[in-house]
């Protein structure tokens, strides 16, 4: 099986509700539960952040169907890579807005506020992955 994990950060065509967040993430993740999709989700003011990890046909098919979505726009891929196991398996789709951690990880970045768009592929993996440790209930 090719399984690829693909990250993106994309602006928001304008700025979420707490409701918006719930209805994306409600249908991602029953959505990636089918299509044996996991990943993480962050969003801050303007922009998102997601990494999908799955099979490649089932992540590049996802990945067209999200780039085409009006909640968002000026989508771009930040990486795509081969990896032999999923590191966001425990999750169909996981989430993080603006927290205490949120902001310490942006300033461990020289960050002020969430701007995706300056962080290297490493950067906005680790960033993902710290938190997924710590993420909000919804
Ligand atoms: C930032 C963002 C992230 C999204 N992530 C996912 C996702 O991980 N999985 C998913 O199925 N839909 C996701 N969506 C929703 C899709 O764009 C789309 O609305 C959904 O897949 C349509 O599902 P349907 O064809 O079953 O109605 C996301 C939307 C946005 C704006």
């Amino acid at each position: 099986m090719n399984l690829i994990r693909l990250v993106y950060y994309s602006r928001a065509s304008r700025e979420m509700s707490l409701g918006d967040l719930k209805s994306i993430l409600e249908v991602a993740r029953s959505n990636n539960d089918s299509l044996e999709i996991c990943g993480m989700l962050s969003y801050d003011k303007q922009y998102f952040l997601q990494a999908l990890e799955g099979e490649r046909g089932a992540v590049n098919e996802l990945y067209l169907d999200i780039a085409d979505d009006p909640r968002h726009d000026e989508i771009n891929i930040i990486s795509y890579e081969y990896i032999d196991a999923p590191c966001f398996k425990q999750w169909q789709m996981g989430y993080a807005g603006s927290s205490a951690e949120f902001t310490r990880l942006l300033s461990d970045l020289g960050q002020s506020e969430f701007l995706p768009d300056e962080m290297t592929p490493q950067q906005a993996l680790s960033f993902l992955q710290h938190l997924s440790g710590n993420q909000a209930d919804i």
